[in-house]
């Protein structure tokens, strides 16, 4: 990697960038992302070539290990659509979540290719959730402990349906504990809203209080990193630590990015 810079982030993510021109995404050991990952949770690759071909991103997402492919194929394009019937593909806000939660197998990894920056807004929002376990305090976190929630989303696009999932969990490859948490989507705001069943609250606290503390928790700056696409940037994350979400941006906004799952 001595032909790369890394340039590390705050609160958390490390920046990569070529020490000279002429790179290509394909010049990047996978390896040695994956170790700045554990460090990092969130590498941006920035200054390479761009891959002007989906299939470039597939292969070099490949090397990684094998891919979670969904209905339209290994590539999701997210773009703003004409008639979108998931808000995913308005110009929006997507509140936190972590991909795959409806799946068969939660992915490891997310590699995006940003083909084009939005003139404004529509950054990344990744939570750190080992960084909001480290500051919770301990009857927050006993609480915590104790929370099974229900998401239920009518299947709008590729994802959705009914699951079951711990608020805290394991990182299947570190072993930390992390959070798993999908906000609320309220019917009156979102398109295609997602309804929470929160068991196992002390009788004391209502999940309408639930939500709105672990929001505070979740978007607090000590533990959320903002990610301002570039043209050509590429994001790889540890979708199993992280939470992301994205901030809304200008309707008619020519955003444009590519997203491949590892599992
Ligand atoms: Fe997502």
């Amino acid at each position: 990697m001595s032909t790369f810079t890394v340039t590390p982030g705050k609160p958390f993510g490390a920046l990569l960038e070529p020490a000279g021109p002429g790179r290509a995404l394909g010049d990047v050991e996978p390896a040695a992302v994956r170790e700045l990952l554990t460090e990092h949770r969130v590498v941006v690759l920035r200054g390479f070539h761009p891959c002007e071909r989906k299939e470039e991103l597939v292969d070099w997402a490949r090397r990684w290990g094998p891919l979670l492919s969904w209905s339209f194929g290994d590539v999701l394009d997210l773009e703003v659509h004409d008639d979108p019937r998931d808000y995913v593909f308005t110009a929006g806000p997507v509140p936190y979540h972590w991909d795959g939660a409806f799946a068969e197998q939660v992915p490891g990894h997310q590699i995006f290719q940003c083909v084009k920056a939005p003139a404004a807004g529509g950054e990344t929002v990744f939570c750190d959730t080992g960084l909001v376990l480290d500051a919770l305090p301990e009857d927050t976190r006993r609480i915590w402990e104790g929370l099974r929630i229900t998401y239920r989303k009518e299947k709008t696009a590729h994802y959705g349906g009914t699951v079951t999932a711990d608020l805290i969990q394991t990182h299947p490859h570190s072993g930390e504990p992390v959070v798993r948490y999908a906000e609320p989507l309220d019917p009156e705001t979102f398109l295609s809203p997602l309804f929470l069943d929160v068991e196992g609250l002390p009788g004391e606290l209502t999940a309408e209080a639930f939500f709105a503390d672990i929001e505070r928790r979740l978007y607090d700056p000590q533990v959320t990193y903002h990610h301002a696409w570039q043209d050509g940037d590429y994001v790889i994350t540890d979708n199993h630590a992280l939470l992301h979400g994205r901030t809304a941006f200008t309707a008619g906004s020519a955003r444009h990015l590519r997203r491949v799952h590892v599992l």
